[in-house]
Protein backbone atom coordinates (compact mmCIF):
# COMPACT_ATOMS: atom_id res chain seq x y z
CA UNK A 1 0.00 0.00 0.00
CA UNK A 2 1.38 3.56 -1.00
CA UNK A 3 1.67 5.81 2.34
CA UNK A 4 0.56 8.52 -0.28
CA UNK A 5 -3.11 10.03 0.00
CA UNK A 6 -2.75 11.98 -3.61
CA UNK A 7 -0.09 12.09 -6.05
CA UNK A 8 0.02 14.64 -9.21
CA UNK A 9 2.19 15.28 -11.72
CA UNK A 10 2.56 18.02 -13.59
CA UNK A 11 -1.80 18.14 -13.98
CA UNK A 12 -2.65 20.92 -16.57
CA UNK A 13 -5.86 22.44 -17.16
CA UNK A 14 -6.52 25.13 -19.59
CA UNK A 15 -10.36 26.29 -20.46
CA UNK A 16 -9.59 27.34 -24.32
CA UNK A 17 -7.47 30.16 -24.03
CA UNK A 18 -7.50 30.28 -20.49
CA UNK A 19 -4.65 28.04 -18.42
CA UNK A 20 -7.31 27.44 -15.40
CA UNK A 21 -4.15 25.20 -13.74
CA UNK A 22 -0.66 24.92 -15.25
CA UNK A 23 1.59 22.08 -13.67
CA UNK A 24 0.26 20.84 -10.81
CA UNK A 25 3.01 18.53 -9.01
CA UNK A 26 2.21 17.19 -5.14
CA UNK A 27 2.08 14.87 -2.69
CA UNK A 28 -0.14 14.65 0.23
CA UNK A 29 0.70 11.66 2.60
CA UNK A 30 -2.10 9.39 3.90
CA UNK A 31 -3.40 10.97 7.26
CA UNK A 32 -1.97 14.51 6.41
CA UNK A 33 -3.91 17.53 6.77
CA UNK A 34 -2.94 19.43 3.16
CA UNK A 35 -4.10 22.96 2.55
CA UNK A 36 -4.05 24.38 -1.28
CA UNK A 37 -3.92 27.94 -0.55
CA UNK A 38 -4.07 30.98 -3.07
CA UNK A 39 -6.97 34.18 -4.03
CA UNK A 40 -9.84 33.49 -5.86
CA UNK A 41 -9.36 32.20 -9.39
CA UNK A 42 -6.24 30.79 -8.69
CA UNK A 43 -7.53 27.56 -9.81
CA UNK A 44 -7.66 25.55 -6.61
CA UNK A 45 -11.76 24.23 -7.80
CA UNK A 46 -10.43 23.20 -11.22
CA UNK A 47 -7.40 21.49 -9.38
CA UNK A 48 -9.96 19.22 -7.01
CA UNK A 49 -12.29 18.75 -10.36
CA UNK A 50 -9.30 17.12 -12.39
CA UNK A 51 -8.31 15.11 -8.95
CA UNK A 52 -11.71 13.46 -8.36
CA UNK A 53 -12.27 12.94 -12.37
CA UNK A 54 -15.26 15.60 -12.47
CA UNK A 55 -13.16 17.31 -15.60
CA UNK A 56 -10.28 15.91 -17.84
CA UNK A 57 -6.95 17.40 -17.53
CA UNK A 58 -5.50 18.74 -20.68
CA UNK A 59 -1.94 17.31 -19.62
CA UNK A 60 -1.03 15.14 -16.83
CA UNK A 61 -1.45 12.56 -14.40
CA UNK A 62 -2.50 11.80 -11.15
CA UNK A 63 -3.17 9.20 -8.57
CA UNK A 64 -5.45 8.46 -5.47
CA UNK A 65 -4.88 6.16 -2.95
CA UNK A 66 -2.24 4.40 -5.01
CA UNK A 67 -4.63 3.94 -8.13
CA UNK A 68 -5.49 6.23 -11.36
CA UNK A 69 -7.71 9.28 -11.16
CA UNK A 70 -10.98 7.92 -12.41
CA UNK A 71 -10.88 3.98 -10.60
CA UNK A 72 -14.44 2.97 -9.31
CA UNK A 73 -13.17 1.50 -6.15
CA UNK A 74 -11.20 4.07 -5.21
CA UNK A 75 -13.75 6.69 -5.77
CA UNK A 76 -15.75 4.59 -2.50
CA UNK A 77 -13.06 5.38 -0.22
CA UNK A 78 -13.28 9.42 -0.68
CA UNK A 79 -15.54 12.17 0.44
CA UNK A 80 -16.29 15.61 -1.08
CA UNK A 81 -17.84 18.81 -0.15
CA UNK A 82 -17.77 20.54 -3.25
CA UNK A 83 -17.80 24.57 -3.20
CA UNK A 84 -21.03 25.25 -4.72
CA UNK A 85 -23.14 22.54 -3.52
CA UNK A 86 -26.52 21.75 -5.09
CA UNK A 87 -28.83 20.13 -2.69
CA UNK A 88 -32.28 18.51 -2.68
CA UNK A 89 -34.00 20.99 -0.45
CA UNK A 90 -37.27 19.42 -0.55
CA UNK A 91 -35.63 16.40 1.54
CA UNK A 92 -35.12 16.54 5.34
CA UNK A 93 -31.46 16.50 6.66
CA UNK A 94 -31.75 12.54 7.59
CA UNK A 95 -33.61 11.84 4.22
CA UNK A 96 -30.86 13.69 2.37
CA UNK A 97 -28.34 11.80 3.97
CA UNK A 98 -30.02 8.40 3.77
CA UNK A 99 -30.00 8.92 0.02
CA UNK A 100 -26.51 9.78 -0.18
CA UNK A 101 -26.26 6.54 1.58
CA UNK A 102 -28.04 4.84 -0.50
CA UNK A 103 -25.98 6.02 -3.41
CA UNK A 104 -23.22 4.45 -1.58
CA UNK A 105 -24.86 1.14 -1.41
CA UNK A 106 -24.30 1.66 2.54
CA UNK A 107 -26.29 -1.46 4.10
CA UNK A 108 -29.33 0.06 5.89
CA UNK A 109 -28.26 -0.88 9.09
CA UNK A 110 -24.86 1.07 8.40
CA UNK A 111 -27.14 4.38 7.30
CA UNK A 112 -28.66 3.91 10.43
CA UNK A 113 -26.22 4.13 12.89
CA UNK A 114 -24.13 6.32 10.82
CA UNK A 115 -25.90 9.19 10.25
CA UNK A 116 -27.30 10.42 13.60
CA UNK A 117 -23.54 10.20 14.64
CA UNK A 118 -22.56 12.39 11.52
CA UNK A 119 -25.80 14.73 12.37
CA UNK A 120 -24.37 15.32 15.61
CA UNK A 121 -20.61 15.58 14.56
CA UNK A 122 -22.03 18.83 12.35
CA UNK A 123 -24.15 19.76 15.51
CA UNK A 124 -27.76 19.13 13.60
CA UNK A 125 -29.11 16.53 15.55
CA UNK A 126 -32.19 18.45 16.69
CA UNK A 127 -32.54 19.08 12.55
CA UNK A 128 -32.87 15.58 11.16
CA UNK A 129 -36.68 15.85 10.38
CA UNK A 130 -36.02 19.81 9.15
CA UNK A 131 -36.49 19.90 5.01
CA UNK A 132 -33.09 21.62 3.67
CA UNK A 133 -35.27 24.26 1.84
CA UNK A 134 -35.66 25.78 5.46
CA UNK A 135 -32.15 25.56 6.65
CA UNK A 136 -29.83 28.72 6.85
CA UNK A 137 -26.44 29.21 4.16
CA UNK A 138 -24.29 27.81 7.34
CA UNK A 139 -26.31 24.70 8.33
CA UNK A 140 -26.32 23.40 4.57
CA UNK A 141 -22.74 23.64 4.40
CA UNK A 142 -22.75 21.51 7.84
CA UNK A 143 -24.66 18.33 6.23
CA UNK A 144 -22.44 18.96 2.75
CA UNK A 145 -19.67 18.10 5.54
CA UNK A 146 -21.54 15.26 6.58
CA UNK A 147 -22.35 14.35 3.11
CA UNK A 148 -18.89 14.53 2.65
CA UNK A 149 -17.58 11.73 5.80
CA UNK A 150 -20.39 9.31 5.47
CA UNK A 151 -18.52 6.73 3.29
CA UNK A 152 -15.73 7.15 6.13
CA UNK A 153 -13.53 8.13 3.54
CA UNK A 154 -9.88 7.96 3.69
CA UNK A 155 -9.03 11.19 1.54
CA UNK A 156 -11.70 14.17 1.77
CA UNK A 157 -11.26 17.03 -0.33
CA UNK A 158 -13.25 20.08 1.52
CA UNK A 159 -13.52 23.12 -0.77
CA UNK A 160 -13.88 26.51 0.88
CA UNK A 161 -15.82 24.66 3.76
CA UNK A 162 -15.99 27.54 6.20
CA UNK A 163 -17.77 29.87 3.20
CA UNK A 164 -21.00 31.28 4.66
CA UNK A 165 -20.10 30.18 8.42
CA UNK A 166 -19.90 32.29 11.23
CA UNK A 167 -17.19 31.93 13.97
CA UNK A 168 -18.91 29.27 15.63
CA UNK A 169 -19.45 27.12 12.65
CA UNK A 170 -16.18 27.90 11.09
CA UNK A 171 -14.60 26.14 14.74
CA UNK A 172 -17.02 23.37 14.18
CA UNK A 173 -15.16 22.83 10.73
CA UNK A 174 -12.10 22.97 12.54
CA UNK A 175 -13.07 20.30 15.31
CA UNK A 176 -14.06 17.96 12.70
CA UNK A 177 -10.90 18.31 10.73
CA UNK A 178 -9.07 17.43 14.24
CA UNK A 179 -10.92 14.39 14.36
CA UNK A 180 -10.37 13.52 11.27
CA UNK A 181 -6.97 13.86 11.42
CA UNK A 182 -7.46 11.16 14.81
CA UNK A 183 -8.98 8.98 13.01
CA UNK A 184 -6.18 9.08 10.53
CA UNK A 185 -7.81 10.48 7.50
CA UNK A 186 -6.32 12.83 4.89
CA UNK A 187 -7.81 16.08 4.02
CA UNK A 188 -7.59 18.01 1.11
CA UNK A 189 -8.74 21.70 2.24
CA UNK A 190 -8.83 24.29 -0.49
CA UNK A 191 -9.30 27.68 0.87
CA UNK A 192 -8.28 31.24 -0.16
CA UNK A 193 -8.30 32.23 3.86
CA UNK A 194 -5.01 32.36 5.61
CA UNK A 195 -6.41 31.88 8.85
CA UNK A 196 -8.28 28.57 8.35
CA UNK A 197 -4.68 26.78 7.09
CA UNK A 198 -2.67 28.17 9.49
CA UNK A 199 -4.90 27.11 12.33
CA UNK A 200 -5.75 23.42 10.77
CA UNK A 201 -3.04 22.14 8.69
CA UNK A 202 -0.07 19.93 8.51
CA UNK A 203 1.16 21.44 5.18
CA UNK A 204 0.30 24.31 2.62
CA UNK A 205 0.96 24.67 -0.63
CA UNK A 206 0.47 28.24 -2.00
CA UNK A 207 -1.36 28.73 -5.78
CA UNK A 208 -1.52 31.91 -8.00
CA UNK A 209 -2.71 32.08 -11.59
CA UNK A 210 -2.61 28.41 -11.93
CA UNK A 211 0.93 28.18 -10.65
CA UNK A 212 1.83 26.14 -7.39
CA UNK A 213 4.33 28.83 -5.80
CA UNK A 214 6.05 26.98 -2.62
CA UNK A 215 4.71 24.55 -0.36
CA UNK A 216 5.94 24.49 3.42
CA UNK A 217 5.42 22.63 6.16
CA UNK A 218 4.39 25.18 8.93
CA UNK A 219 6.34 23.40 11.73
CA UNK A 220 9.15 24.84 9.75
CA UNK A 221 7.96 28.50 10.07
CA UNK A 222 7.95 27.77 13.44
CA UNK A 223 11.24 26.69 13.43
CA UNK A 224 13.18 29.25 11.34
CA UNK A 225 14.12 32.20 13.11
CA UNK A 226 15.23 35.25 11.13
CA UNK A 227 17.42 37.54 13.07
CA UNK A 228 18.61 41.32 13.22
CA UNK A 229 22.16 41.82 14.81
CA UNK A 230 23.48 45.63 15.43
CA UNK A 231 27.06 45.30 16.51
CA UNK A 232 29.56 48.36 16.47
CA UNK A 233 31.57 47.46 13.48
CA UNK A 234 29.83 45.30 10.97
CA UNK A 235 32.52 44.45 8.33
CA UNK A 236 32.74 41.97 5.31
CA UNK A 237 34.23 39.46 7.20
CA UNK A 238 32.19 39.45 10.14
CA UNK A 239 29.39 38.76 7.22
CA UNK A 240 31.20 36.06 5.72
CA UNK A 241 31.75 34.16 9.43
CA UNK A 242 27.99 34.55 9.81
CA UNK A 243 26.95 32.09 7.10
CA UNK A 244 28.34 29.18 9.57
CA UNK A 245 25.01 30.21 11.50
CA UNK A 246 22.41 30.57 9.36
CA UNK A 247 21.37 31.80 5.32
CA UNK A 248 19.95 35.21 4.05
CA UNK A 249 23.34 36.98 5.36
CA UNK A 250 22.42 40.80 4.64
CA UNK A 251 23.62 44.41 5.63
CA UNK A 252 20.78 46.62 5.28
CA UNK A 253 20.74 50.06 7.25
CA UNK A 254 23.26 48.83 9.34
CA UNK A 255 21.68 46.19 10.83
CA UNK A 256 22.74 42.67 9.52
CA UNK A 257 19.91 40.49 8.62
CA UNK A 258 19.97 36.46 8.35
CA UNK A 259 17.83 33.55 8.93
CA UNK A 260 18.44 30.75 12.31
CA UNK A 261 18.00 27.21 11.85
CA UNK A 262 16.16 27.09 15.19
CA UNK A 263 15.68 28.96 18.36
CA UNK A 264 18.74 27.45 19.77
CA UNK A 265 21.47 28.96 17.39
CA UNK A 266 20.71 32.07 18.89
CA UNK A 267 22.30 32.27 22.10
CA UNK A 268 24.97 30.24 20.22
CA UNK A 269 25.34 33.06 17.94
CA UNK A 270 25.09 35.79 21.26
CA UNK A 271 28.12 34.13 22.65
CA UNK A 272 30.41 33.67 19.60
CA UNK A 273 29.85 37.27 18.66
CA UNK A 274 30.69 38.75 22.29
CA UNK A 275 33.96 35.89 22.09
CA UNK A 276 34.89 37.53 18.81
CA UNK A 277 35.55 40.90 20.59
CA UNK A 278 32.16 42.80 18.17
CA UNK A 279 30.20 45.27 20.63
CA UNK A 280 26.64 43.90 20.56
CA UNK A 281 24.38 46.30 20.64
CA UNK A 282 20.79 44.27 19.51
CA UNK A 283 20.19 40.85 18.62
CA UNK A 284 16.35 40.46 18.05
CA UNK A 285 14.58 37.40 16.60
CA UNK A 286 11.56 38.47 14.41
CA UNK A 287 9.89 35.08 13.22
CA UNK A 288 8.08 35.34 10.33
CA UNK A 289 4.43 35.05 10.47
CA UNK A 290 2.26 32.56 8.27
CA UNK A 291 0.31 36.07 6.77
CA UNK A 292 3.67 37.52 6.47
CA UNK A 293 5.22 34.25 4.11
CA UNK A 294 1.36 34.33 2.24
CA UNK A 295 2.45 37.82 1.13
CA UNK A 296 5.98 37.18 0.53
CA UNK A 297 5.08 34.28 -1.74
CA UNK A 298 1.21 35.10 -3.41
CA UNK A 299 1.59 39.12 -3.31
CA UNK A 300 -1.19 40.83 -2.27
CA UNK A 301 -2.92 41.36 -5.27
CA UNK A 302 -5.53 38.55 -5.93
CA UNK A 303 -7.68 37.90 -9.45
CA UNK A 304 -10.95 38.30 -8.18
N1 LIG B 1 -15.47 25.90 -16.88
C1 LIG B 1 -14.67 26.93 -17.03
N2 LIG B 1 -14.52 27.58 -18.20
C2 LIG B 1 -13.67 28.63 -18.35
N3 LIG B 1 -12.91 29.11 -17.36
C3 LIG B 1 -12.97 28.51 -16.17
C4 LIG B 1 -13.87 27.40 -15.92
N4 LIG B 1 -13.70 27.02 -14.63
C5 LIG B 1 -12.79 27.85 -14.09
N5 LIG B 1 -12.37 28.76 -15.00
C6 LIG B 1 -11.34 29.80 -14.78
O1 LIG B 1 -10.18 29.18 -14.30
C7 LIG B 1 -9.57 29.97 -13.28
C8 LIG B 1 -9.45 29.16 -12.02
O2 LIG B 1 -10.73 28.98 -11.45
P1 LIG B 1 -11.00 28.15 -10.12
O3 LIG B 1 -10.31 26.84 -10.23
O4 LIG B 1 -12.46 28.13 -9.88
O5 LIG B 1 -10.25 29.05 -9.03
P2 LIG B 1 -10.36 29.03 -7.43
O6 LIG B 1 -11.12 27.82 -7.01
O7 LIG B 1 -8.95 29.04 -6.95
O8 LIG B 1 -11.07 30.30 -7.04
C9 LIG B 1 -10.42 31.21 -13.14
O9 LIG B 1 -9.85 32.22 -13.92
C10 LIG B 1 -11.76 30.78 -13.69
O10 LIG B 1 -12.45 31.88 -14.21
MG1 LIG C 1 -12.81 27.69 -5.88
Amino acid sequence: MTDLALNATGLRKQFGEKMAVANLTLQVKRGEIFGFLGPNGAGKTTSVKMLLGLITPTAGSATLLGQPLGDRATRAKIGFLPEHFRFHEWLKAAEFLDLHGRLHQMPKQTRQQTIPELLELVGLQDRAQTPLSAFSKGMLQRIGLAQALLNDPELVFLDEPTSGLDPLGRRLVRNVINQLRQRGTAVFLNSHLLSEVEQTCDRVTFIRQGEVLETISLHEIETAVPVTIRVGQPNEQLLADLAQFGNEVALVDGRIHLTLPDEETLPKLAHWLTSQGHTLYELTPQPVTLEERFLQIVGDQSEG
